[in-house]
């Protein structure tokens, strides 16, 4: 089967059987090196991509799924102050996660705060749960992504 979508604003085609998980594509077609497989069965979110805008774990998503899709990874940020924005929340809350899910956990506070300009902290305390993590807390991941709002909507203000 022959698959179109978009990948971080460029058309892009694979070959693939329809069943084979878009998060598998990703990185084996499609040279997507910032997503892990690590559960591989929708729980641990380090396969985040964002799909039609919405945050979702790309290791369970058949391929019949993606057909038109517009998809997008941390890739898709590189060198954007959208970007900045989230990298200067991590910094400010001195939140460091691991390479292992940096990249899932910058994709997702930039859907967050793409979303919801100030971003309730009751409602983020489930929303950073998304990225599985044992080893920092999700209180400073919460504190990061508040931040990384303030700093978007500082430069949304210019
Ligand atoms: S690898 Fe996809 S959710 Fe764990
Ligand atoms: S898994 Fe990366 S900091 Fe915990």
């Amino acid at each position: 089967m022959r698959v179109r979508f978009t990948l971080n604003g460029k058309e892009t085609h694979v070959e693939c059987d329809p069943g084979d998980r878009l998060g598998f594509v990703l990185r084996e077609h499609c040279n997507v090196r910032s997503l892990r497989l690590d559960c591989a069965i929708g729980r641990c979110g380090s396969c985040l991509v964002l799909f039609e805008g919405l945050i979702v774990n790309s290791c369970i998503v058949p391929m019949f799924r993606a057909v038109g899709a517009d998809i997008m990874t941390v890739e898709g940020l590189y060198g954007t102050q959208s970007l900045v924005d989230v990298e200067r929340g991590f910094e400010r809350a001195s939140f460091e996660p691991c390479q292992y899910c940096a990249c899932a956990k910058a994709l997702l506070t930039h859907a967050i705060i793409s979303e919801t300009a100030e971003p309730r902290r009751q409602e983020l305390a489930v929303q950073a749960q998304t990225v599985r993590c044992r080893c920092t807390s999700y209180r400073q991941f919460v504190e990061a992504i508040e931040l990384a709002a303030e700093h978007r909507r500082a430069n949304d203000e210019r």
